[in-house]
């Protein structure tokens, strides 16, 4: 089998200057895990170049979703940001990565927590009926400059709540929480800050973060993860894997 596959761009949506998401075909051999990433790319020059790209979309979903930042003079995304419906694009045909439910010990609160474009993984997490049988709240953090950059912002907040088949579970347990570091908004502050300090947990009503009860999945930017890990193994808990589960699990948001 080859490692990567030809599919059709089927949407694109821009959602600011820097910030787009696109839509495509979805082989019906490829699997995902929730919160699992692929390599995506274009052939320029007839060789391939690729990145690795969070997969937003539901693993049911027949179609595969993606969230991309425009890097100026990226020589990926410089191109990626001009897709329409109806090209090609390549997809890796397997999929990987350490964002995984299966590396998490029980417990009863799920924090997700995501700058930027490390929302990605977990737009995929948000949809998956498995998470909310496995807790009890699922806390989703997105954390931007500007308030445009809250992709996604009305589909978590509005949609899918609404949403037919998950809007019971979400309506119950999902609490979607952006914040933001550039401007005024509702929530306010770098997620490190929010950790540190206790508001987070203070405004979802929930009690300060332990081993016992939380469980942290973090998407963002090298220094994002760099200084939020101490917060948590100062808390006393420690990072997972498949082998040896744990209370956290840790991702680099994917740029160029
Ligand atoms: P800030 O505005 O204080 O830099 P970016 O657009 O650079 O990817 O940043 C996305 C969000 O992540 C911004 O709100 C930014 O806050 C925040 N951020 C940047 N670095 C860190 C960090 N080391 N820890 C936590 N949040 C961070």
């Amino acid at each position: 089998m080859s490692a990567l596959r030809n599919e059709i761009v089927r949407s694109v949506h821009h959602w600011t200057e820097e910030l787009f998401s696109f839509r495509t075909s979805r082989d019906k051999g490829f699997r995902f895990a929730s919160g699992q990433f692929t390599m995506i790319g274009l052939r320029i020059d007839g060789k391939p170049l690729l990145r690795a790209y969070s997969i937003a979309s539901a693993h049911y979903d027949d179609e595969l979703e993606f969230l991309s930042i425009k890097v100026p003079d990226g020589k990926l995304t410089s191109r990626l940001k001009d897709l329409a419906p109806g090209d090609e694009i390549l997809v890796g045909a397997k999929a990987t990565g350490t964002l995984l439910l299966d590396s998490l010990t029980p417990g009863r609160n799920l924090y997700l927590l995501g700058t930027g474009t490390g929302l990605a993984p977990f737009l995929s997490l948000v949809r998956d009926p498995d998470v909310y049988e496995r807790f009890e709240k699922v806390i989703l953090v997105h954390g931007c400059r500007q308030v445009r950059d809250l992709a996604y912002r009305s589909k978590l907040a509005d949609e899918l709540p609404a949403d037919e088949i998950l809007g019971d579970l979400v309506r119950d347990k999902l609490v979607y929480y952006p914040t933001i570091t550039r401007e005024p908004f509702k929530n306010r502050g770098r997620i490190t800050d929010l950790i540190a300090n206790g508001t987070l947990a203070n405004d979802v009503g929930l009690p300060p973060i332990g081993k016992q009860d939380d469980r942290f999945m973090l998407c963002g930017s090298v220094q994002m993860l760099a200084d939020l890990r101490p917060l948590l193994e100062g808390a006393g808990l420690s990072e997972g894997s498949t082998t040896a589960p744990g209370e956290f699990v840790v991702e680099k948001a994917f740029v160029e």
